[in-house]
């Protein structure tokens, strides 16, 4: 794993469709780019409403020297994927060597990928190391319509009848109970897709009684539960109310006010910037993976990163710190 972020200087090199409003990007990046495992991402410097911000995007299987992304355009998102979408071929921008926090074990004697959504950009990658390491792999894809469905054809001409897609359109869904009963047991399931999905097949995963550790999975940080909406948290012990835009996250907006934050991972895995909620008019949208389900259920802590109110207003206290570690294990000293 990669924990050392280098950013060099790229250029945009092609730009095509992959989906209905899922787009491939590539770039020729300046300097050479150490071998990168499927799973990994690059983080691309932004601009949204002419400030500078900071995205993530799993990286493609590439050309060497260079880096690709599928980019999915978010209508509603805080701007990233518009960014994104704004480029032209020949535009130069920066952005890091990949680094992986979703990887791949080899000890697994059979792997179950399950992708929903724009989740498939690093199960894709996953699904093509597996079958050139002659691996047992089978690969559930789920999409709220055929239409949207970046790489399908690429994935069955890959993996043939061990591919499922399912159609949501048209009735489809995983059934993560069969597809976990049908595993044999020393198996491996890596998942990529929105919290929901994770939500049901932690609870499908335990339920079936198989270990935790071979359930992996990665998220997308602004899948929630909720639309976005603007909502008002007021800071305990301090004069200071924030409103934060559909577009930003609470962390960007309390940053903004000038509230002192502690973060690192921004993707709702490393818990450093939860905080605590004293009290709350609407739901807690909790789309981090760091909180358990109970935590989450407790709705006294939200990871200020990714998660969000649903609406209305909030109390929450920035001085609090529980459990946290940091992305090199180290934990926070407050
Ligand atoms: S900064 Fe890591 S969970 Fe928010």
């Amino acid at each position: 794993m990669r924990n050392r972020i280098e950013w060099r200087d790229a250029r945009v090199a092609e730009i095509r469709p992959l989906a209905e409003d899922v787009r491939y990007l590539s770039f020729d990046v300046d300097g050479p780019i150490p071998r990168f495992e499927p799973g990994s991402h690059s983080n691309f410097r932004v601009e949204i409403d002419g400030e500078a911000a900071i995205r993530t995007y799993t990286v493609l299987p590439a050309p060497e020297g260079q880096i690709a992304v599928g980019v999915k355009l978010h209508p509603q998102s805080r701007g990233g994927s518009r960014f994104m979408w704004s480029l032209e071929a020949g535009q130069r921008l920066r952005l890091t060597v990949p680094e992986n926090r979703f990887e791949l074990n080899w000890r697994a004697g059979h792997y179950l990928l399950l992708a929903g959504g724009i989740g498939i950009t690093p199960i894709y990658g996953m699904a093509q190391a597996l079958v050139a390491r002659g691996a047992s792999v089978r690969l559930v894809y789920a999409a709220r319509s055929r239409q949207i469905m970046a790489f399908a054809d690429e994935l069955a001409a890959l993996l043939g009848d061990r591919l499922s897609l399912r159609d949501n359109a048209q009735g489809e869904h995983i059934d993560l109970v069969g597809e976990f009963a049908a595993l044999p047991v020393e198996a491996e399931c890596y998942l990529c897709g929105p919290i929901g999905l994770l939500e049901a097949a932690k609870a499908a995963w335990a339920e079936a009684g198989r270990p935790a550790s071979r359930l992996r999975y990665e998220v997308f940080g602004d899948s929630g539960l909720y639309p976005e909406k603007t909502f008002t948290v007021e800071v305990l012990n301090r004069d200071i109310a924030v409103a934060v835009r559909p577009d930003q996250t609470l962390l960007e907006a309390l940053l903004g006010a000038g509230v002192e934050m502690i973060y690192d991972c921004q993707r709702g895995e490393c818990g450093l910037c939860a905080v605590r909620v004293v009290d709350r008019s609407a739901a807690i949208d909790h789309r981090d993976v760091f909180l358990s389900r109970e935590e989450k259920d407790e709705n006294t802590r939200m990871c200020a990163c990714v998660s969000r109110l649903a609406e209305g207003r909030a109390v929450i206290d920035t001085g609090y710190r529980g459990r946290a570690t940091r992305q090199d294990g180290s934990f926070p000293l407050v």
